[in-house]
């Protein structure tokens, strides 16, 4: 796939995607636009930066990667013609009748990616509105794969679901690990060790995780000897209603994903 992509917004996100199609050189070209030039200095992007018409024109794909809250007033600095351009929007909420309504572009797709789209572990949630194509879906998948593990949704308000799960996903797993982090230095550990022995321990069971047979729960009890350690541990979580705890945190993610997709309703 042979496209020029051109990337607005050069933040956490859009910058991360940056990087990583450069890296994949899966784009003939790849322009970037912030309306903050130490943005895209900090990514050394400075060969690929086009002012916001020069992007637009320019691009065959374009991603919008800006905040939900700043689309209105990008999509009224947007002075050129856009209509038939493929738009692939990761920002979180916004629907695609939004989006097509205040660019006045056909073909849009929402992705939501999370961060480990940095390195090319990430998990994108992606869905197309009708008028994209089939050749163009296939397109669309191949770029996203870049980013991770691409899966397609058939219903777009599931992507809300897939933002409180996997957009926000990485930030639960750092707090965890922070917390065991902090935990293990409180205990005794060194700080350096106590960052291998935590971090190591997430990528060791991920990884288990992703090859076992056995379901996250099966492999929780796999743990748990009784009377022992894990299982001491676990009551207090229990006890102290962690599921309950994780469940509003999620819930209030998911809340938070409709209300900014109500912003522009
Ligand atoms: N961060 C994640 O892990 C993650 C995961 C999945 C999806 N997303 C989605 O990705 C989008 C970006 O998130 P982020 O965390 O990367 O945000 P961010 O770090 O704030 O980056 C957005 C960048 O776009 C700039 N910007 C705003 N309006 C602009 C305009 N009109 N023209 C050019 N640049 C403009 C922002 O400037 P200002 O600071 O002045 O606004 C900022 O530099 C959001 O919609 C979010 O829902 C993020």
């Amino acid at each position: 796939m042979k496209k020029t992509i051109g990337i607005i917004g050069a933040g956490n996100m859009g910058g991360a995607i940056y990087r990583i199609l450069k890296q994949s050189r899966l784009a003939k070209r790849v322009y970037i636009y912030d309306k903050h030039a130490n943005k895209t200095n900090a990514l050394k992007a400075r060969a690929d930066v086009l002012g916001l018409q020069d992007l637009l024109t320019q691009s065959d794909i374009i991603i919008l990667a800006v905040k939900p809250q700043s689309f209105k007033d990008l999509a009224d600095e947007i002075g050129v013609e856009i209509k038939n351009k493929l738009i692939v929007s990761v920002m979180a909420g916004v629907s695609t009748q939004t989006i097509s309504g205040l660019l006045k572009s056909k073909k849009i797709i929402r992705a939501m990616p999370n961060m480990a789209a940095r390195i090319g572990q990430g998990v994108v949630g992606w869905f197309a509105n009708k008028p994209v194509l089939k050749s163009e879906k296939t397109d669309i998948a191949r770029l996203l794969s870049v980013l991770g593990l691409a899966v397609e949704v058939k219903k777009e308000p599931l992507l809300d679901v897939v933002t409180a799960v996997s957009g926000s996903g990485p930030a639960y797993f750092f707090y965890l690990c922070g917390l065991l982090e902090a935990q293990a230095v409180r205990l005794g550990l060194d700080k350096k060790s106590a960052r291998v022995f935590a971090t190591q321990t997430f990528i060791g069971s991920a990884t288990l995780l992703k090859v076992s047979e056995q379901d996250a729960g099966q492999l929780c009890l796999s743990v748990i000897s009784r009377k022992g350690t894990t299982a001491a541990a676990m009551e207090v979580l229990k006890k102290n209603g962690f599921a309950k705890i994780f469940e509003r945190a999620l819930s209030a993610a998911f809340k938070r994903a409709r209300e900014l997709s109500k912003l522009y309703e």
